[in-house]
């Protein structure tokens, strides 16, 4: 990586760990980034591991992170990101490079290891699909309002439907919305 080298202050192999590593190493690669949206609920004790195969190449003979193989040994899986309005429950783990679409769920302890749709609710290890928020056509209606592109003061404005499941009067509440918000990014 061009500008980037590894200081080799210590090389043995056995020299590696967070002790070592936040005095001695500079980035060898992208570093992915954790994007969080709006009205996101994160329970207790929920990890969210970023950082790739975190260097251990199962396709190796050895998954031993050597450092002579290091930039070699790291594999890209992406951004993580958890878009608006997605409640994680406690102790869930969620693994590198995942999408958590809009209003899903997380259950209790799961271990997300695929992207989950929008309004999804998912559980276990490896979480699976446990059922969805809304039917399908409640599910792509919310997705065309685009609630949480409206400003905040807005969407707080729209609490009492949000706290409901009247589509038709969330709807309407929003067309009033971005009529006296035009610069709205709403797109119905
Ligand atoms: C996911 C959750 C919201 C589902 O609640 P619910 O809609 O009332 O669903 P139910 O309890 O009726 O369960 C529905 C199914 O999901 C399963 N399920 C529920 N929680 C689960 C979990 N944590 N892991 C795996 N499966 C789970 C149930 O066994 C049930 O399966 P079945 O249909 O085969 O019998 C809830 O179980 C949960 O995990 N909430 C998170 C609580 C939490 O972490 N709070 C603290 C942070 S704010």
């Amino acid at each position: 990586m061009p500008g980037a080298k590894i200081l080799k202050t210590m090389s043995s192999a056995t020299c590696n760990g967070d002790e070592h590593s936040l005095k001695n190493w500079q980035p060898q690669w992208h570093i992915d980034k954790l994007r969080i949206g709006n009205f996101v609920c994160i329970g207790a004790e929920s990890i969210i591991l970023l950082g790739g195969n975190n260097t251990h190449r199962n396709d190796w003979f050895s998954n031993y992170p050597f450092m002579e193989h290091i930039v070699d040994s790291y594999q890209s899986k992406g951004d993580t990101v958890i878009e608006d309005g997605v409640w994680i429950g406690m102790r869930s783990m969620i693994l590198p490079g995942i999408r958590l679409g809009e209003g899903c769920v997380i259950a209790a302890g799961s271990v997300v290891v695929k992207d989950v749709p929008p309004y999804t609710i998912v559980g276990g290890n490896p979480a699976k699909p446990i059922k969805t928020r809304f039917p399908e056509n409640i599910i792509k209606e919310l997705l065309k309002l685009k609630i949480y592109d409206l400003p905040e003061q807005d969407v707080e404005k729209l609490q009492k439907q949000l706290c409901a499941s009247d589509i038709q009067a969330l709807k309407q509440a929003v067309k009033q919305l971005r009529t006296q918000t035009p610069s709205s990014k709403l797109s119905n």
